[in-house]
């Protein structure tokens, strides 16, 4: 059976936790690639002796050359550097973007037909910085950031509420970081609001614990920061795409008017399939919840503007 072809660049924690997912999936083929020698190698080779004891059908190999990676359907990247405890994500804007700029040239030259998801931290920045890099249309480029949100939003109402997680739907929208829109209004438990369900002190602590949840996990661990849930949410992007599903999820696309934002890569609920992003789901927000969304473009905006990527 012939698989589609997937590309993670990055062979660390998210990358090869979303390798292993595709693969556990049966979802693709993938090809992991990495500047550093032998690590995509290694951990290609771990995961294909995996294979009879999992039984997945696809294969990963690993790279250091662009050239394996030709005729990608999607390209994934995670390549970059992770958080230390203390940092934002902000602060990893200079050194990544070098990376992010030097990783889409190459991976555009292989796989030019591709889909593009960006995982690299800052995220709506990275991800704008790779659609411009790329030369392609907004619909081939996206990131992943308000899946991980939402997801991180969910438990903490699971946590707080005792819900089953399968009966609680959450949303998290805008900037991946301090400027995330959390939509308690539009998150619900068995189908009720959670503004209903709980006091505000109580609804403000979740969404705290969910604008923090990255660092709270960058904190417990010390060194490197969240990858289970990164890879998981990336890869359910993955999933839209190659499954021409058209499902809605939280994903950072290029805003071209919708909610009164332009020119910014932002977590909205959108639609994703085979080309790629299908067009914003927009919402009825209200008053406040539309200016906290604009608050947080324009903290995306004032980075974009000092890297000189806009206009
Ligand atoms: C986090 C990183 C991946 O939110 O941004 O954990």
């Amino acid at each position: 059976m012939t698989h589609p072809k997937v590309t993670v660049v990055g062979a660390g924690q998210v990358g090869a936790t979303a390798a292993e997912l595709l693969l556990l999936h049966n979802l693709a083929d993938v090809v992991m690639i990495d500047v550093a020698e032998g690590l995509p190698q290694g951990k290609a080779l771990d995961l294909m002796h995996m294979r009879s004891v999992e039984g997945f059908g696809p294969c990963v190999r690993g790279t250091n050359d662009y050239a394996e990676t030709a005729g990608s359907d999607v390209v994934v990247v995670t390549a970059g550097l992770p958080r230390r405890p203390g940092m934002t994500r902000d602060d990893l804007l200079a050194s990544n973007s070098a990376i992010v700029r030097s990783v889409i040239a190459s991976a555009v030259a292989a796989s030019p037909d591709a889909v593009f998801i960006c995982v690299t931290n800052p995220l709506d920045v990275m991800t704008y910085l790779a659609w411009k890099e790329s030369g392609l249309c907004a619909e081939k480029v996206f990131g992943m950031g308000g899946v991980l949100d939402s997801a991180r939003f969910a438990y903490a109402i699971a946590e707080k509420t005792g819900a089953d997680i399968a009966d609680i739907s959450a949303l998290a929208m805008g900037a991946h970081g301090d400027a995330m829109c959390v939509l308690p209004r539009l998150s619900t438990v068995k189908g009720r609001p959670l503004t209903e369900l709980l006091p505000l002190g109580e609804v403000e602590a979740l969404v705290q614990r969910t604008v923090l949840g990255g660092a709270e996990v960058v904190g417990l661990l010390k060194a490197g920061s969240a990858f289970y849930a990164p890879a998981a949410s990336v890869v359910s992007m993955v999933r839209a795409v190659l499954e021409d599903s058209g499902q809605t999820l939280p994903g950072c696309v290029l805003l071209q008017g919708e909610y009164g934002v332009s020119d910014v890569f932002l977590s909205v609920p959108a639609r994703f399939g085979r080309s790629g992003f299908l067009g914003v789901t927009e919402l009825a927000l209200d008053d406040a919840e539309t200016r906290a969304l604009q608050d947080s473009a324009a903290t995306v905006a004032a980075s974009l503007d000092a890297l000189g990527l806009r206009g």
